[in-house]
């Protein structure tokens, strides 16, 4: 009888590596020097802040922030690594930086210290140098020392195999917390320390509590987050106009929105980190259909085309913009008119929101436009004020989505904040959020005046609130009807 090959060792099939002790010599020797390291990176003067909110919240407990690990694609072949939004936060280490990685606040005298435990690069004469594709230089460059880590993000670093132990350490009197869905490996291990130590009780929610505070840490952003962010919307308007420029191509493809979806991609990566969300390319009545991003549909000529996309730059915060723009350069007067209405509300949210109100007035005030247009065209059963009532809402069949959400390492930004702290919250300098209500009126609604059937419609830009009122940071994308006709006019030339 054979014996049967483990699933593991079957991977090494197809490998013929040499294993000779004098191969491992030879390749080790004849290097020149390397290259100088990182330089300090601008946000380490941000971090120890950060960390400051978390030790405060939390003292005596030992913190974990883990980076996340390689999600398989196929087989043996991985996506594209992002580490996760916490551990970017706490780091300021973005691209494709650090999976494994883990960030652990640990509780000291007076407060936290932070020790990054990460994967440095190991020397030219070890296996791992050309034989470990995951992390090996032959393979994938040359990582990090734990010295050139350390100058780059201004924290004490550690081999990543220290890490266990030091996170049992004197469990026990001192207490763990782990931001949940980040790493299941990390998680498995401090679930067994937790075991190991009585610490299981209450567990779950002591690492929903510490998500919530690294969501709502981050309502506010500080000035290095609000010039990343404008960063993310200068490629993001390039980005835009590229889709632009490759329209008349897109119009003689047979999948037209795929056409511009990956003109939109090209620039986001050569300028960023790529996408903070898959584009939405949606020509026509695909544009009803919020989250199309299948983006094979065809450009015809007299329809629109709704383009949602954000560039996430390298250091991983991401714009969020949609643009609705006339496939053949100029809005038919039905497709105006709904336009104009979408652009209404726009503007009534943005001027709301110059004053102390709460997140949800917002939207509130951009819904109360949305509601007078539809009155306006008699698609309500009764007023506009009628429909505005909590138990009513008819409006919503036509923008069924919310008008705004906070915005910056994740597209949804501090989507795990208490209600009090998002939905009801005053405005405060250094938001960051969306205004983007449209109109969808679906082919197949008997309810929409036929003129209007088959158009969706939505305008989205990304605002700052200052010490002076709300800004638009996307102000220089063009949002008015005749600026959208003389934008496209000029990049088609
Ligand atoms: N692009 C996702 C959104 O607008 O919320
Ligand atoms: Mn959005
Ligand atoms: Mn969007």
């Amino acid at each position: 009888m054979t014996e049967e090959q483990t699933l593991e060792d079957k991977a090494h099939n197809r490998t013929q590596r040499p294993q000779g002790q004098a191969f491992r010599e030879f390749i080790g020797e004849d290097w020149g020097p390397r290259p100088a390291g990182p330089q300090r990176m601008v946000v380490a003067d941000y971090t120890p802040a950060r960390h400051k909110i978390l030790s405060e919240l939390f003292p005596g407990e030992r913190l974990v922030f883990p980076a996340g690990d390689l999600t398989v694609r196929s087989n043996d072949t991985d996506y594209r690594f992002r580490a996760h939004s916490a551990f970017a936060h706490l780091t300021g280490l973005g691209g494709e930086d650090e999976p494994g990685a883990v960030l652990v606040l640990n509780p000291v005298e007076g407060g936290h210290e932070a020790v990054l435990y990460f994967h440095p690069r190991a020397s030219r004469s070890s296996e791992e140098f050309y034989a470990d594709s995951r992390h090996g230089e032959f393979w994938v460059g040359a990582r990090l020392s734990a010295q050139e880590m350390g100058t780059a993000t201004g924290l004490k670093v550690a081999h990543i195999g220290e890490m266990k132990d030091a996170l049992a350490k004197d469990l026990g009197s001192v207490h763990i917390r782990v931001i949940p869905q980040s790493d299941a490996k990390v998680e498995a291990l401090v679930a067994e320390l937790r075991q190991q130590n009585g610490l299981t009780e209450g567990a779950a929610e002591a690492d929903a509590r510490l998500a919530e505070a690294a969501s709502e840490m981050r309502l506010t952003k500080d000035e290095y987050e609000i010039a990343e962010m404008c960063k993310a919307i200068d490629v993001t308007k390039a980005g835009f106009e590229e889709m632009i420029r490759a329209m008349p191509r897109a119009i003689n493809h047979w999948r037209g929105e795929r056409v511009i979806e990956g003109a939109f991609q090209a620039k986001a990566r050569e300028e960023g980190n790529g996408l903070g969300y898959e584009t939405i390319a949606a020509a026509g009545n695909h544009a009803n259909t919020l989250h199309w991003i299948t983006n094979d549909g065809q450009l015809r000529d007299g329809e629109l085309i709704l383009i949602d996309a954000g560039a996430e730059v390298d250091s991983l915060y991401t714009a969020d913009i949609t643009r609705t723009l006339p496939i053949n350069g100029t809005f038919s007067p039905a497709q105006r008119e709904v336009y104009d209405a979408v652009l209404a509300a726009c503007e009534r949210a943005l001027e709301v929101a110059q004053n102390k109100v709460q997140f949800k007035d917002i939207h509130a005030a951009a819904m109360e436009v949305i509601a007078q247009h539809l009155e306006k065209w008699g698609m309500l059963p009764g007023t506009a004020e009628a429909s505005l009532s909590p138990e009513a809402q008819y409006h919503r069949r036509w923008m069924p989505h919310g008008t705004s959400h906070h915005l910056g390492l994740d597209v949804h930004d501090c989507a795990q904040a208490k209600r009090e702290l998002y939905q009801d919250s005053y405005l405060e300098p250094g938001m960051i959020f969306t205004i983007e209500p449209g109109l969808y009126f679906r082919a197949d609604d008997l309810k929409v005046p036929e003129r209007f059937r088959g158009i969706g419609v939505r305008i989205e830009d990304d605002i700052l609130v200052t010490e002076n009122g709300a800004i638009r940071l996307s102000e220089d994308i063009p949002r008015t009807p005749d600026a959208v006709e003389a934008w496209m006019a000029d990049l088609q030339k």
